[in-house]
């Protein structure tokens, strides 16, 4: 019997307040609309105000409970929970998928996180679908919830104006017919630790930018041949939601036409590891996949790591 994990349901936290290029000029920023928008195609993104005590738990809970409503599922048919973040509750334990789990009443689940910063939901999906793959769970929930806001250093304008705060998660579930995850693939480089990294977010943009547009089509093309398809099969490309010309470059790379590539990069900035669920969402909202497609997601993060997934939805 081959098990595979199925995406049922997308749900999305909405939080904090809307912040255009102009407003993190009024905030201090020495930056311009022009240059964030021609650098990284970013036009707004939301941050949680610094006085709100609101957690990663928070969000990622409400994410949660609206994937959980959506599918119409009760917390108690969770197996797992899998969050992905890098700003966990605590620095060191407890893991915030188990706060997660406590505040969303899912009494039969464990929770463990994974930090594979803008790579998380590529290598939580991998690890979700895997534990359903095996047979140990049937319903897995994986949780994306990133308040970069917490991380960023303002007086950086390098940093600062590319990125946002975002949660959002997906229910997976034990499927036969074929559908759910195919295959996913990651890699990492650890002599490139050096190019980002935080408390405060630090980075060689441009060492990152050439990593990002270098590995992201090498690994798609890598997952697909493992799995004996083309990029002609692929349905829709949701990428890691970095920078427009990273996920350009990426889709010219890999010959995709642009009407295949989601984005909403614009809207949100850098939320991390919730880039690709809360694109999924939107490209669930907006009609652009259907059941039976062939969804590609691949993501690059600090590590450096990088990897793929292909679901059929
Ligand atoms: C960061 C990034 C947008 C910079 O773009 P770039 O084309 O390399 O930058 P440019 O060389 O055109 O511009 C650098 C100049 O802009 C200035 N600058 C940097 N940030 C600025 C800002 N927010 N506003 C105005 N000017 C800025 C720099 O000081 C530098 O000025 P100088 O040449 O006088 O020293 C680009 O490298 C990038 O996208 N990298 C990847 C970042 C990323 O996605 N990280 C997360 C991956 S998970």
């Amino acid at each position: 019997m081959i098990f595979r994990a199925g995406v049922v349901e997308v749900g999305q936290a909405h939080f904090g307040e809307l912040v255009d290029n102009d407003g993190l000029v009024q905030r201090g920023v020495d930056t311009s609309d022009e240059w964030i928008r021609s650098r990284s195609g970013i036009e707004r993104r939301w941050f949680l105000p610094a006085d709100d005590p609101r957690k990663v738990s928070d969000v990622g809970a409400e994410a949660l409970r609206d994937a959980l409503a959506r599918a119409g599922w009760d917390a108690n048919s969770l197996d797992a929970i899998v969050c992905a973040t890098s700003q966990p509750d605590f620095a060191a334990y407890p893991a915030t998928a188990c706060i997660i789990q406590e505040k969303v009443g899912a009494r039969n689940a464990f929770g463990l996180d994974v930090t594979a910063a803008c790579t998380g939901f590529v290598a939580g999906l991998n690890i979700a679908s895997n534990y359903i793959a095996v047979g140990q769970c049937r319903r897995v929930a994986l949780v994306c919830a990133e308040l970069n806001s917490r991380i960023l250093d303002f007086s950086d304008r390098n940093t600062c104006v590319l990125f946002g705060d975002g949660a959002a998660a997906v229910l997976l579930e034990a499927r036969e017919d074929g559908s759910g995850v195919l295959g996913s693939e990651l890699r990492s480089d650890g002599s490139l630790v050096p190019i980002l990294d935080a408390p405060l977010i630090r980075m060689d943009g441009k060492a990152v930018y050439r990593c990002a547009v270098t590995e992201m089509p090498a690994i798609t093309r890598s997952l697909l041949q493992r799995l004996d398809l083309g990029i002609e099969d692929v349905s829709l490309l949701v990428p890691h939601q970095a920078n427009i010309r990273i996920i350009q470059s990426t889709g010219d790379n890999l010959g995709i036409p642009s009407e295949k590539v989601m984005v909403n990069v614009q809207n949100y900035g850098n939320t991390s590891s919730a880039t690709i669920p809360i694109a999924l969402r939107q490209a669930l909202d907006e009609g652009r996949i259907h059941p039976g497609d062939l969804v590609l997601t691949v993501a690059v993060g600090a590590g450096m790591i990088w990897g793929a997934n292909l679901i059929r939805w």
